[in-house]
């Protein structure tokens, strides 16, 4: 193998064009094809940036072209040669390249490749695993590495965002106490401490908090959280938060700043013009009318209660239920009588996944006529009623779940999104945000048998709630705020406490002991005495939000090295066993391990 010798690169694999013709250029990179045309062998040369034509005719240069025989696909190059016109014909326009191509007269082998597990052409569908064990082949595809170039020009523009607001960006520790965000922690065992353990952040929020506390006055970070809890698409174990908290602040400032974040982002990454303020929605309309607190507000097929209107009808399912207090409510898949049983069937089968028993339907014929087995259940008010309330019409299709509030809006919520789906309902470029606002401060867990914050519990209640934090704990809201775009949770935050009595109080409601408290909290208690001012922020999904801007549907793929469905990374094979020496010196002694 060579050294690249007196070679130095003089361009990127992108940058030729016509206005290069007759210049002599140095060009690396790794071999993408190689065609052999009757003697004349060419290559696409790729880089990061992008590909250039290098051709190798035996007339021209006899030995550097027999050499040019051996190459193979990934192999890595430096080619030096002269820029020419493409013949007549030959022209790529697909290409920024297109133009030239680079007849070459020295090549040097850096070094060689062994054939590659999978061809790193664009359009092979190669399975996860095997993409994330080989994760730098799978970066060297121009899509993947698009979305990493993607991700660095949003952070880019991020903080120069930020720093133009007067941020300061400021690093806060990875090896911490638990902050309670909802999930599980990591935990990392201390040895010079044995029996105790640092907890991974869930988040930066108390560090955060307490930089308000020290006058700092407007923070941002981009960092790394962990949660270990039930991975999905958009959910990894390590992620990446755009994290900041402002002082002396209320709702207004927080969202007026993530809405000029939004709209750099958008015009850095897309060159797309945002027109921020966003819309708004409570916690209880966004569930009400779309059965979730992340609504895709791309489409209608909005949820209709019809509770009051069947209460009384024959069919025995809905009264059951309505007595029972539960509800039924319905969806108006508009144009949609033509689905077949078993369309019908599989949506049938679809709901269940969300707990629903059933999913009643009727399609709507021509003059108004009703065809569905329930059909004769309702009388002719009721089904008028019906169909006004559903603003129902001759072709649309109506769909019913009866049961209690929760099981509801997660099948009806869950059926939305299959209809919007199947029926192609969104369009990649459509960008549609909303801020989710009002959401109740805790909720009961019948786990716990207690309640829970919503949020997390250092979240401030509205002050026109505060008679209920000990009668109705439950009807609190809280002054927090998500945003979602297109049906993705992106970010969230609050107002916060910022007054140590207030803090005990809502720390009691959760159920949260004296004890406990000054156990665990007590160094976010003693600040909030010590000049807390009030203080409010927000934090975003980075990696979801560069899922929706690169338009894929996981953010693994934008991230480097991101874990499997199962929390592992097949490519350093993590995590992985220790030796009993090693657990012993941590003062750990479970019956697992092995040597
Ligand atoms: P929250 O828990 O809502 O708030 O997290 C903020 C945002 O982080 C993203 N996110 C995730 N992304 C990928 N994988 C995960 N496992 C994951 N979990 C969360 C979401 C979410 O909106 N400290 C508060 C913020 C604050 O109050 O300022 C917090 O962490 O996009
Ligand atoms: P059944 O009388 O159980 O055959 O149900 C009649 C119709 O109502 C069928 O189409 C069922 O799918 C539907 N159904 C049953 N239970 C429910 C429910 N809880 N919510 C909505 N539809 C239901």
């Amino acid at each position: 193998m060579e050294t690249m010798g007196n070679l130095r690169r003089s361009h990127h694999c992108n940058v030729l064009n016509r206005s290069n013709i007759g210049e002599e250029v140095i060009l690396m990179g790794w071999v993408l094809r190689r065609r052999d045309h009757g003697g004349v062998i060419f290559i696409d040369l790729r880089d990061r940036r992008g590909i250039t034509q290098v051709v190798f005719n035996p007339e021209i240069n006899p030995e550097v072209h027999a050499k040019a025989h051996d190459l193979r696909s990934e192999w890595v190059l430096a080619v030096r040669g002269r820029v020419q016109a493409r013949p007549e014909g030959m022209a790529n326009p697909k290409l920024l390249t297109g133009d030239i191509e680079v007849m070459i007269d020295e090549l040097k082998i850096l070094n060689q490749s062994l054939t590659p597990p999978f061809p790193l052409d664009e359009d092979v569908d190669v399975s996860d695993n095997l993409r994330l064990k080989y994760r730098y082949l799978d970066l060297r595809r121009p899509a993947m590495a698009n979305n990493l170039i993607m991700r660095h020009r949003a952070c880019q523009a991020i903080r120069s965002y930020l720093n133009g607001e007067d941020f300061l960006e400021i690093e806060t520790p990875v090896l911490t106490r638990s902050t309670p965000e909802g999930a599980r922690d990591y935990l990392v065992p201390s040895r010079v401490n044995p029996g105790r353990f640092f907890a991974l952040p869930q988040s930066p929020q108390l560090f955060k908090q307490l930089l308000m506390v020290a006058g700092m006055d407007r923070y941002y970070q981009i960092v790394r959280c962990f949660r270990d809890e039930d991975l999905r698409a958009d959910r990894q174990p390590e992620f990446t938060q755009i994290d900041m908290e402002l002082s002396f602040v209320g709702e207004e400032e927080v969202m007026a700043v993530a809405e000029g974040m939004m709209k750099t982002l958008f015009a850095a990454t897309l060159g797309l013009e945002l027109a921020p303020p966003f819309p708004r929605m409570t916690y209880a309309e966004a569930m009400d009318r779309f059965g979730t607190d992340r609504p895709d507000t791309r489409f209608g097929f909005e949820l209709v209660e019809l509770t009051g209107v069947v209460k009384n009808c024959d069919l025995k399912v809905f009264r059951e239920v309505a007595e029972k207090g539960g509800m039924i409510k319905s969806i108006n898949a508009k144009g949609c009588a033509g689905f077949s049983r078993k369309d019908l069937d599989d949506l049938t089968a679809y709901v269940a996944q969300f707990g629903a028993k059933g999913l009643a339907w009727v399609k709507i014929k021509e003059g108004g006529e009703w065809q569905s087995p329930i059909a004769k259940f309702f009388s002719e008010q009721e089904r008028r009623e019906m169909m006004t309330a559903l603003d129902a019409q001759p072709d649309d299709l109506l769909f019913f779940v009866a049961d209690q509030p929760a099981v509801v809006h997660g099948a009806l919520a869950e059926l939305r999104l299959e209809l919007a789906r199947r029926l192609k309902l969104v369009a990649g470029d459509d960008f549609s945000f909303v801020w989710v606002t009002d959401f109740p401060l805790l909720e009961y867990d019948h786990e716990a048998k207690r309640h829970v914050a919503v949020h997390h519990p250092f979240t401030a209640p509205h002050e026109d709630d505060l008679e209920l934090l000990e009668s109705e704990p439950g009807k609190v809201r809280s002054r927090a705020y998500d945003l979602v775009l297109n049906g993705h949770e992106i970010g969230g935050g609050s107002i916060r406490i910022h007054r140590k009595d207030l803090q005990e109080k809502v720390f009691t409601a959760l159920g949260i002991s004296a004890e406990e408290i000054s156990d665990k909290f007590d160094f976010l208690v003693r600040a909030l005495e010590l000049g807390a001012p009030p203080h409010g922020g927000l934090a975003f999904g980075l990696d979801r939000l560069m899922m929706i801007i690169a338009g894929r549907d996981s953010i693994r793929d934008v991230i480097a090295f991101p874990k499997t469905q199962k929390a592992t990374c097949p490519l350093t094979d993590a995590p992985a066993p220790v030796s009993r020496r090693h657990l012993t010196e941590l003062s750990l002694r479970p019956d697992w391990s092995e040597d």
